[in-house]
């Protein structure tokens, strides 16, 4: 516990104030577990590393049941071997379709049912428009745009049978205002929030939310990649003056599949630390 008493009102008072309770808030953020998701079976795309991992390991401490969908299978089964009784893991390519059906089944006969979709997977494969080739184009369009498509048009019809269903997509800061070297990467981040509005009116009659989660710069192996310096301008542009860590999409992940939130749809939830302002 720490204790310090100033006798004023200095901006060292407040410095070491706010201090304090960011670092008990920080210890605290990714810990708490209530059972949010207790009895639901959740698919989680690009589950293995970063966001995704974080997200399984926040949805089993909430009870769920997760399928594990990555490319990465050396990652997918250390995390599998974590939790062994609560996940499956499946190599699936999301931009596949066939391996997306391939995975579906697999879940369903490990899990009987599926409940939540998160279209957390994702690349960047960046360069200006004058360098950018077709092949950057192309990958990013099929595995951020194309593999959320096929995972909703696989996962779907079970939630439509089911008549209920959560389907969070994972859009970005980047497809609300665009980004330097990025035009793949943007459009597929602007498309997913228009596919997610356009699927939450679909697919409300079935009892299904439909939302996307447009995270700001988070700490991952994705942003790890880039220069420090473009690290530092990300801090620094961002009014809570750090990176997010991936608990904090894991929880807002969390509470979209939550009961908490059965009347929320069609909705674009930013959790980036106020950098879009
Ligand atoms: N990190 C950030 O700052 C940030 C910001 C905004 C949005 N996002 C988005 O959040 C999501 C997760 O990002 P992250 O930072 O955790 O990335 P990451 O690179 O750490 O993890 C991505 C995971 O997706 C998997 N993957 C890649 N291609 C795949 C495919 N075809 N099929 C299945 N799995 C595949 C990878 O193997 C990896 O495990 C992505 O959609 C990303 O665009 C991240």
């Amino acid at each position: 516990m720490l204790f310090i008493f100033c006798s004023d009102n200095s901006w060292l008072t407040k410095f070491l104030f706010l201090t304090y309770s960011n670092f008990e808030f920080c210890k605290n953020r990714s810990v708490q577990s209530m059972n949010r998701l207790e009895n639901s079976v959740a698919v989680i795309t690009g589950g293995a590393a970063g966001i995704g991992k974080a997200s399984v390991e926040k949805f089993v401490a909430e009870g769920a049941k997760v399928a594990i969908w990555d490319v990465n299978e050396t990652a997918g089964k250390s995390l599998e071997n974590a939790y062994p009784d609560q996940t499956i893991f499946i190599k699936v390519d999301t931009s596949d379709p066939e391996s997306v059906e391939n995975a579906t089944k697999k879940t369903l006969d490990k899990f009987g049912t599926i409940d939540v979709l998160i279209n957390n997977a994702g690349i960047t494969r960046d360069a200006t428009i004058k360098k950018m080739t077709y092949e950057q184009w192309n990958q990013v369009i099929g595995i951020n745009l194309t593999g959320v498509f096929n995972c909703v048009k696989a996962i779907s019809p079970i939630m439509i049978a089911n008549q209920r269903g959560r389907i969070i997509n994972t859009s970005s800061v980047v497809g609300l205002y665009g980004n330097f070297g990025q035009t793949n990467y943007a459009a597929t981040k602007s498309g997913v929030i228009g596919m997610s509005k356009t699927l939450a009116k679909e697919l409300g009659k079935y009892g299904i939310t439909v939302n996307a989660v447009a995270p700001g710069f988070i700490a991952t192996d994705m942003v790890r990649a880039m220069p420090q310096k473009v690290i530092d301008m990300m801090e620094s542009k961002t009014p809570l003056g750090r990176l997010g860590e991936p608990a904090d999409i894991a929880n807002a992940y969390t509470f979209l599949a939550s009961q908490e939130a059965s009347f929320i749809s069609g909705s674009v939830l930013s959790v980036d630390g106020a950098v879009t302002l």
